[in-house]
């Protein structure tokens, strides 16, 4: 065991922490479940079936984040704004690890540097809302909290809050992880056959030529090395995916979250990388005392109302022996606001003295609703504040370590704007989302394209 280790376990000892003891502080975003034993009931259940990833996984992807941090890796996390139970199929999990290869493939050889890949998926069945309850015409119900507790639909059985839905969620991350995991291990990762992940899009995109070198650059690359190997290389054929979600229903991270045999402390096992949302994030509140507990690498979400006090006492909480790899901010300002918010954060987290990894979700920041109502983001806001993020980092002299989306592989047209030039009249075509409006593949790589480009104004040291 590691000095690092040997000390935190003994802040674990003197501050003690169970993987209840959120449930003595204010959980904000929490279902209301009428009925005590039938929700007894489910975490009894769900807390004997068996967790989705497994404690190596966890740890390994923690040193990757520790070298993320230090400017040798690169962090693409994305995925949906919110899973659907209806959307746990082939076509949609498929298309979504393409987007993510694809962009990983743009990003490793742009960068020269290996990607860390974690996926919004296999449990971001949660979501944060900003009234607890919805009024249609003098009905009032519940608002949708997402798939994990009730139902979209607006009468008063479907915003229930059912416990049994927990049980559900979990078998569907385990079917998605599932089929992740067959895929990656079955060769669709394979570098040798970057062909399998290609979308519709590559064949009339204005973006297809740019794609298809990188492509051929690659196949070279990799080429070169085996004919130097003098055989094929393991690693060239899989590529790692982690995943993660919003850690907000916290009956479910609880009774997924677990001693493991041969390991110290509690593992979160229903994810290896769980984020606190925005709206949770008070130091004293439940989901920051869920998180400090836990031995995960942990993500928080910084917007524009966080001052540097709380970011310094999150920071206290959570990582309070500076651990490597532990602790992720994502910071998710706006275009407008990200030039005013974000300096005086990097300052204070530089004058701690204190490791993070800085990571830029431009997209929840930059929402909109139309005049008919519909919920947007145009690109040109979520580009310009990427663009803003990598030179504010560099002229702070830190790093921007990664980049947080909200992505889809497929063809919708729901963000406005990107090489094609979606147009309001275009949201209309397929525009599926029901929370938050998606890239799709196509502005995904536009924007992994523009990252290879902004990057290059990176310090090369922390
Ligand atoms: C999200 O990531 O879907 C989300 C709700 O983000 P935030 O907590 O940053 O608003
Ligand atoms: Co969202």
């Amino acid at each position: 065991m590691s000095n690092i280790e040997r000390n935190l376990r003994a802040v674990r000892e003197t501050q003690p922490w169970r993987p209840e003891s959120w449930r003595t502080r204010p959980a904000a975003q929490q279902p209301d479940y009428e009925n005590a034993a039938e929700l007894d009931e489910a975490l009894s259940q769900l807390s004997a079936l068996p967790p989705l990833v497994t404690s190596w996984e966890v740890l390994a992807l923690k040193q990757m984040l520790a070298e993320a941090q230090e400017g040798k890796r690169f962090l693409l996390q994305g995925g949906d704004c919110a899973e659907s139970f209806a959307d746990c199929n082939n076509e949609v999990i498929a298309n979504r690890l393409k987007v993510l290869l694809q962009m990983s493939l743009v990003l490793i050889h742009g960068l020269r540097l290996p990607v860390v890949r974690v996926g919004r998926f296999a449990g971001q069945y949660a979501k944060p809302r900003s009234a607890d309850m919805e009024t249609r015409q003098d009905v009032s119900l519940p608002c949708y909290r997402g798939d994990l507790v009730n139902a979209a639909e607006f009468d008063a059985v479907s915003r229930r809050a059912d416990p049994q839905r927990m049980l559900q969620g979990h078998a569907r991350s385990a079917m998605t992880m599932n089929f992740v995991r067959a895929l990656v291990d079955g060769g669709f990762a394979d570098l040798h056959h970057p062909e399998y992940w290609n979308l519709s899009w590559v064949e009339h995109s204005p973006l297809a030529e740019e794609y298809r070198r990188i492509v051929e650059g690659i196949g070279d690359a990799v080429r070169f090395m085996e004919t130097l190997a003098g055989e094929p290389i393991a690693s060239f054929q899989r590529a790692e995916f982690y995943t993660s979600h919003e850690a907000l229903l916290l009956h479910y991270e609880q009774a997924l979250t677990r001693h493991v045999p041969r390991q110290w402390g509690w593992f979160d096992l229903s994810a290896h990388f769980p984020w606190i949302g925005m709206r949770t994030a008070d130091p004293g509140g439940a989901h920051v005392e869920f998180c400090r507990g836990i031995r995960n690498p942990v993500a928080v979400k910084v917007g524009p109302a966080m001052g540097a006090e709380q970011l310094k006492r999150l920071i206290d909480i959570l990582n309070p022996d500076d651990e490597p790899g532990r602790l992720t901010l994502i910071h998710r300002m706006g275009a407008g606001g990200i030039s005013e918010h974000l300096p005086p954060l990097i300052e204070a987290v530089k004058a701690s003295g204190r490791r993070v990894l800085w990571c830029c979700d431009p997209m929840h920041g930059n929402t909109e609703t139309l005049g008919n109502g519909t919920k947007t983001r145009r690109f040109a806001n979520i580009r310009s504040e990427l663009e803003q993020a990598f030179d504010i980092h560099a002229a702070c002299g830190t790093r921007l370590g990664g980049v947080h989306l909200e992505l889809t592989g497929e063809d919708v047209t729901e963000c406005l704007g990107g090489a094609r030039d979606l147009s309001e009249t275009d949201l209309a075509r397929a525009y599926k989302s029901t929370v938050d409006p998606r890239l799709n593949y196509e502005q995904s790589l536009e924007l992994a394209m523009l990252i290879v480009r902004k990057s290059g104004t990176q310090p090369l040291t922390v």
